[in-house]
């Protein structure tokens, strides 16, 4: 996690780096600072907490220069205070570092430094980069290209970081391993950042970095090379992007707005993959034999957090819909257990940011012992999407609230067209069947607006709820991984211990926590299980929980048995996640504003989590 950015040109150096960095924020908002270079000397600002209290700071020490690099923390080694906020610099500041990513040998490289009389000043693994960098450019005079390079050989772990030097004004160097980095392009400016949407307010080329290569920006110029040395032409990929995309419009929240978007998403994903399909376009990108992909007979999806839950919901799509059984695990599972070799078997990653460490390295492991590896991801250029064979993009636009929304639903969206692909290209859905799934996923956006239009009624039920202190989600069939959803949005962003269950699973366990003052959210929208469901909810009932269904429209029979009903339009099962999704979204959201949490930034967490 951590979001780094670096600029040299003739714009106000600190204007730039705390714009970009704001877009960055969702990485981690422990602490920020920059390090700017003007006249010959390196200045530090930073900050603990949020990017606000750094925008203060360098209101009250405005800073000169053309040349600087910032850094927005999620702590890992050491406090999130001031002292370990990045940039860390030497004793005389002649340089200065920030990093994202765990330096993993730091404890030995520490040791060996103090021995040779390097004083420490904060607790972060960082410091021992700066360190390295100190002695080799600093003491010994070596440049600091060559610093860098001798730096990187002795250090283990993942990076992205971005230096500069006192004693080399007008460039400054950035490297990575397993952090991202995108170098942005300008005229007369050049830019780094973690991510492409830092930059969107500048500039729309951009080179995405490889593990192990590392760049030289100056005002003219980017030179890019591995750490070893040899030169790379790079490529270019021009972004198409909106700036608007990326900004509140109105909204008091993003996470506000990303829900309310979830019918365009919808809409996009129908357009672009199933009006005229759906068929094998379905994939942005297949580096492999088409008949290969055909002949898919057995998936392993690996994702974390919310995308685990799109992957709970797909292992549905693919079985009923396709015939291909289907294997679900967290990634950070996945990536340790023993991999068996099975013909025809494809692992398929779903990741929102592209970046997920342990789903990155799940991919990795999977490729290891030779699969296909495909994506489902939304993030252009991202390390997951370069990496995997065959990737769809979601296309759900910048998501910025920290708990994802439309993301989820765009994952749902392309999954379920995949499903239909595969369906129909081996033979498991007649065109009568396929016909009629796509006329609803057409129908959906309209639908998903109708629920939108009742969100006052989930705030109306929020209002009853909010000081309660835990929440079970209950699900059957399709429905019960966004049992789970509901309950991660509601711990995420509203700090209230929730859980999510398979309803049939509630007699062995969660129903002791069951009494008069436990709220229990129960879909039960029209399905196979419905009966069965409703026979879980008569159980909690039983138990004097309070029920809050989610029911198809027209279902009076369910109001005998919930103190509240939140309705969503009637459709076909297989679609049904992507509408009771929005009530659940919507829950957790009121819950977090009548709670006063900060919805778009929840304490503790980041959106890209880039570390294991
Ligand atoms: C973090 C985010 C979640 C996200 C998960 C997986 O925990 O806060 O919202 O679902 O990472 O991220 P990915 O980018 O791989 O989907």
């Amino acid at each position: 996690m951590c979001g780094i950015v670096g600029y040299v040109g003739r714009e106000k150096v600190d204007t730039v780096l705390l714009n970009a960095l704001s877009r960055l924020e969702y990485r981690g908002y422990d602490s920020a600072g920059i390090a700017t270079l003007g006249s010959g000397t390196i200045t530090i600002l930073k900050e603990s907490g949020k990017l606000s209290n750094l925008r203060k700071l360098v209101q009250e020490h405005p800073v000169s220069g053309q040349l600087g690099i910032g850094h927005t923390r999620w702590a890992t080694h050491g406090e999130p205070n001031q002292k370990n906020a990045h940039p860390h610099a030497d004793p005389e500041k002649k340089v200065a570092l920030v990093h994202n990513g765990i330096i993993e040998n730091h404890a030995e490289l520490k040791v060996r430094l103090m021995e040779a009389g390097y004083v420490f000043q904060s607790d972060t693994d960082t410091e021992v980069l700066v360190k390295l960098i100190e002695k080799y450019h600093i003491k010994m005079g070596q440049t600091l290209e060559e610093s860098v390079k001798q730096a990187i050989r002795e250090i283990r772990g993942t990076y992205a970081f971005c230096v500069i030097s006192a004693l080399e004004p007008g460039k400054f160097i950035a490297a990575r391993k397993g952090s991202p980095l995108v170098v942005g392009l300008g005229q007369g400016e050049n830019f780094i950042a973690s991510d492409a949407p830092a930059l969107i307010d500048y500039t729309r080329d951009v080179i995405f970095l490889e593990d192990d290569q590392m760049v030289i920006l100056t005002q003219d110029g980017v030179r890019v090379s591995t750490t070893s040395g040899r030169e790379i032409s790079p490529v270019v990929t021009r972004i198409d992007w909106d700036a608007k995309a990326a900004s509140k419009e109105g909204f008091d929240h993003f996470m506000l707005k990303e829900i309310e978007e979830q019918p365009q998403v919808i809409e996009r994903i129908y357009a672009s993959r199933l009006a005229q399909g759906p068929n094998k376009s379905i994939f942005d990108v297949l580096n492999f034999d088409e008949k290969e992909l055909i002949q898919t007979e057995r998936l392993i999806i690996q994702a974390c957090g919310t995308s685990w839950h799109a992957a709970l919901t797909a292992k549905f799509l693919f079985e009923n819909l396709a015939g291909i059984p289907t294997e679900v695990d967290v990634s950070s599972e996945f990536r340790y257990r023993g991999l068996l070799p099975q013909k025809n078997t494809q692992v398929l990653s779903i990741t929102q940011s592209g970046e997920t460490i342990d789903t990155l390295m799940g991919l990795r492991q999977g490729k290891e012992k030779g699969f296909k590896t495909l994506a489902v991801c939304n993030v252009l250029g991202s390390t997951i999407a370069r990496e995997s064979d065959g990737v769809i993009f979601t296309h759900a636009g910048p998501e910025i609230g920290v708990a994802s929304t439309k993301a989820y639903t765009a994952q749902i969206g392309v999954l379920f067209a995949l499903s239909l692909f595969w369906g129909k290209v081996r033979g498991r859905l007649s065109e009568a069947r396929c016909s009629e799934l796509k006329e609803e996923f057409r129908r959906l956006p309209e639908k998903m607006q109708t629920v939108i239009g009742r969100k006052e009624l989930v705030r109306h039920t929020a209002q009853k709820f909010y000081e309660a202190r835990d929440f079970l989600f209950l699900g059957r069939g399709i429905n019960y991984p966004n049992a789970y959803e509901g309950a991660l949005k509601i711990k995420e962003i509203a700090y209230i211990h929730a859980t999510g269950h398979p309803a049939g699973e509630m007699k062995h366990g969660p129903i002791a926590l069951i009494d008069e003052k436990m709220p229990v959210v129960c879909i039960v929208t029209e399905s196979v299980v419905y009966e069965k469901m409703v026979s879980n909810i008569q159980e909690v009932r039983a138990r004097k929980g309070r029920v809050i269904a989610l029911a198809s429209d027209g279902d009076e029979a369910i109001k005998a048995h919930a103190e509240e009903v939140l309705y969503v339009p009637k459709c076909d099962e297989a679609l049904s996640p992507l509408l009771t999704v929005l009530p659940l979204q919507y829950l957790a959201y009121y819950v977090a504003v009548l709670r006063g949490t900060d919805v778009d930034q929840p304490r503790n967490l980041a959106k890209s989590v880039t570390v294991e």
